[in-house]
């Protein structure tokens, strides 16, 4: 624990040193849970946002994008259930004065039994060695199968407490569990008590006529409102998905861990219309695509796994979770959920406006069925940058940290150095970055010792790096030294360009999806 704590510290102070995130408002102390990207960060968001969105709309005939305001009619959230139901179960304790989501207190618990599932497992790894067998072990082993039947129940009962609404149950459980504080250690508990995460704000400048709105606690309600405008408008034809970027917000109780729980944060979201009937099956298709998306950026397969809900929301008649493995233990990433004609007869219902698609196949009107994938973008940045971010031990005893970052993904993909800052070096040097630019961000640097500037662009995350030294002034040849495995490799600066586009390409990266 005390290890991923540590990991996770690196994490943090390291998106800051490198210019990928700040605190918002840092001078006034910061905002709690709001971030702001800096200067490498906002390119690597870019970059995530435009591989969800290549592999979601460019790659798919039947999938269009559109861009939803974050203000809506208040309705709508009336129709969503976002009003009665956008609830999350708060406990203050009574000494410390800290709040904390109940259900979150609970898992936490449930984290912690898990991992002393782990330390079996690794215990066991290295006990038998090569002839381990994972599988084997954690569906026979007594002790880890004692343990696993504790997180079920516990999960189970917190999963029936919540969805009868008995928070009277979840104290219980709280208490039972003797479940303690994490700050102070304190169990002096209050009632469990539902808390609506929406913000809500004014619209109109007079009192009288000003109208109370809400800032979008998710982006999916702005696509189902314009479901039949695009349907109509952009002649598509059963099954087609809309797709939106944007920012959501909630006001979450607990915002912790830096940017996996923000109140400010962004969502890529997809909503797939379906025939009523085949949604399960399109259920399964989104699953496997969303998976195969996520092994494309090779951030190891075994970081990722399917959580399926027992628990469904009142909307969906199923949905999971990706998850994946933050310094802090697998948590949720992305979510697949098939959300039924729930959202769109609402709407019906609310606006008194038919949103029917008509059948051309069978001469039929229906409301489609919706299968969604959502995925928040910080969450996803966080993945990818603290998985990236890596301490090695060199073979001449010294050691480096290095942000491996997929190429594809990279703020910067190539540093220009000259060896020297004389002899006309810097000024071939410039007139690399000045043709590189044109196709990748490029970042010239003459400063210190070439050793050093190796290190800092690994640091940063720039997957090559092109010096620039005496020979290239006879032959016209560099050196391009990748970032990952420190080779280094002559080449001729014609080559240069086609060779970084072939390691950033999205293409490349995502024909590994295929
Ligand atoms: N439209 C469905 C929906 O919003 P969700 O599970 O509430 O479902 C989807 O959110 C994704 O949005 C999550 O899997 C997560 O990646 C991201 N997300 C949700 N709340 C977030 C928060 N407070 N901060 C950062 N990301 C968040």
């Amino acid at each position: 624990m005390a290890k991923q704590e540590d990991q996770f510290k690196k994490v943090i102070s390291h998106a800051k040193e490198y210019g990928y995130i700040f605190q918002s408002s840092e001078i006034y102390d910061g905002l709690s849970a709001v971030y702001d990207y800096a200067q490498n960060g906002v390119e690597l968001k870019k970059n995530i946002r435009d591989y969800w969105w290549k592999a979601m709309v460019q790659m798919h005939e039947n999938i269009v994008g559109i861009d939803a305001s974050i203000l809506m009619h208040p309705t709508t959230w009336k129709a969503s259930g976002h009003v009665d139901a956008f609830n999350d179960p708060l406990i203050d304790n009574k000494d410390s004065k800290k709040r904390y989501r109940a259900d979150v207190l609970v898992e936490d618990y449930c984290a912690k039994i898990e991992a002393k599932i782990d330390k079996e497992v690794k215990k066991a790894a290295k006990r038998f060695g090569d002839a381990f067998n994972k599988e084997e072990f954690v569906s026979t082993n007594a002790r880890v199968l004692g343990y696993q039947e504790k997180i079920n129940t516990i999960l189970g009962r917190l999963a029936k407490s919540l969805e009868n609404e008995d928070l009277a149950d979840v104290k219980a459980l709280i208490e039972e569990l003797e479940i303690a504080d994490p700050l102070t250690g304190s169990k002096n508990w209050t009632d469990v008590k539902q808390f609506n995460l929406m913000f809500g704000t004014q619209l109109g400048a007079s009192a009288d006529s000003a109208m109370e709105v809400y800032l979008r606690p998710e982006t999916a309600q702005g696509i189902f409102v314009n479901f039949l405008n695009v349907q109509k408008t952009g002649r598509m034809k059963i099954p087609f998905g809309i797709a939106q970027t944007g920012k959501a917000f909630r006001n979450e109780i607990v915002a912790r861990q830096f940017i996996f729980r923000m109140r400010e944060f962004e969502q890529m979201e997809m909503q797939f219309f379906v025939k009523p009937g085949s949604q399960k099956e399109w259920y399964k298709k989104w699953k496997e695509t969303r998976l195969k998306w996520h092994l494309s950026l090779g951030m190891g397969e075994d970081n990722y796994r399917f959580h399926d809900h027992e628990k469904l929301a009142h909307y969906a008649d199923a949905a999971a979770d990706i998850e994946f493995k933050f310094p802090f233990g697998f948590k949720e990433l992305e979510g697949i959920h098939s959300r039924t004609d729930f959202d769109l007869k609402a709407h019906e219902e609310f606006s008194g406006k038919k949103l029917q698609y008509f059948d051309p196949e069978d001469n039929s009107s229906y409301v489609p069925y919706v299968v969604e994938t959502s995925i928040g973008l910080d969450r996803m940045f966080l993945a990818v940058f603290s998985k990236a971010l890596q301490e090695e031990a060199l073979e001449n005893g010294t050691s480096r940290t290095v942000l491996k970052i997929p190429a594809v993904l990279a703020p910067t993909k190539a540093a220009v150095l000259p060896l020297v800052k004389k002899d006309g070096l810097p000024e071939v040097a410039r007139k690399i970055v000045e043709d590189l630019k044109w196709d990748f961000i490029v970042s010239y640097d003459e400063k210190d010792a070439v050793g050093r500037r190796y290190r800092r662009q690994d640091a940063a995350g720039t997957p090559f790096c092109i010096t620039v030294d005496h020979d290239t002034l006879e032959d016209d040849s560099v050196t391009i030294r990748h970032r990952d495995t420190m080779e280094q490799k002559r080449v001729k600066i014609s080559e240069v360009k086609a060779l970084i586009k072939e390691e950033v390409d999205m293409r490349t990266w995502l024909l590994k999806t295929k």
